[in-house]
């Protein structure tokens, strides 16, 4: 099976900032593949050069098999890649369904006669919502009464409607609770099931491990490793995470400062 999207060795620089270097990693068809890694680690870098907002300026950037470099984020989504950014592009006064087609709106009529048809994308939306287990009784109400979990899975709702293969979602459970994250990471995996590829970036080792299959560490650029689940546990996957030998040679020290 040709995956989804492949980076081989691939770099990025800032200038004379190096936020990437020699990364590779791989995202299935009905896999998550989990990027994890310190604030600087270059998760968003990564996933800024797969939605086709930066450039890779070293390696190999493949989509479905085929060597790409896109020069916009609409390149990208045109390939069916969908990224839900932290900052979640949405209009808060806007109603749940007109956010839902953000442009995209159905309308009845032609020429000067074209209206919205509020109806029906009203009715498409709570249908596309419905599908995804999410309930939302009133789609008229403005997005921005919504919690922050419910607007990512609007978010997800939206990319999984409008035929995504892929979907990135940066962070998506950073501001949240621990029950709102739960809903977020249910709706990861449904997405995951629908046959989406799904790349997860988070700094969470407790919020990726129950849904991914691959996690990508990364630090100051660098890959720290890849490892399929099968070959690593939750308590060495948040080891590695908080640094691991570093975080015990901080631990001698601070005895030493107690002592
Ligand atoms: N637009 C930019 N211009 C210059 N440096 C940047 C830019 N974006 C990110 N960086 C730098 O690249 C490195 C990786 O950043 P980033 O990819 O945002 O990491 P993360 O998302 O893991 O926190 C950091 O050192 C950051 O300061
Ligand atoms: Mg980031």
């Amino acid at each position: 099976m040709t995956p989804l999207i492949e980076v081989k060795d691939i770099g990025k620089t800032y200038g004379s900032v190096i936020a990437l270097r020699d990364v590779s990693a791989v995202v299935n068809a009905g896999e998550v593949t989990c990027v994890l890694g310190d604030n600087g680690a270059g998760k968003s870098t990564l996933i800024k050069v797969l939605a086709g907002v930066h450039r890779h300026d070293q390696g190999q950037f493949l989509v479905e098999g085929e060597e790409i470099a896109f020069s916009s984020p609409r390149e990208a989504l045109d390939r069916g890649i969908a990224t839900v950014y932290q900052d979640l592009a949405v209009v808060p006064l806007m109603s749940v369904w007109r956010n839902f087609f953000l442009g995209s709106e159905p309308t009845v009529g032609f020429g000067p006669f074209k209206f919205l048809d509020r109806r029906k994308g009203r009715e498409i939306t709570r249908t596309a919502l419905a599908e995804m287990g999410i309930d939302l009784r009133d789609v008229e109400q403005p997005v921005g009464t919504l919690s922050g979990g419910e607007r990512q899975c609007v978010a997800i709702a939206r990319a999984v409607h409008f035929g995504a293969k892929v979907l990135i979602l940066d962070e998506p459970t950073a501001a949240l609770g621990v029950k709102q994250a739960g809903v977020v990471l249910k709706y990861v995996a449904q997405a995951r099931d629908r046959g989406l590829g799904v790349v997860l970036i988070t700094h969470n080792p407790h919020h990726a491990y129950p849904v991914g299959d691959r996690f990508l560490l990364l630090k100051r650029g660098r890959a720290l490793g890849c490892y399929e689940k099968s070959e690593i546990s939750l308590e060495e996957l948040t080891r590695q995470m908080a640094g691991g030998a570093e975080l015990e040679a901080l631990a001698h020290e601070l005895r030493g400062v107690a002592g």
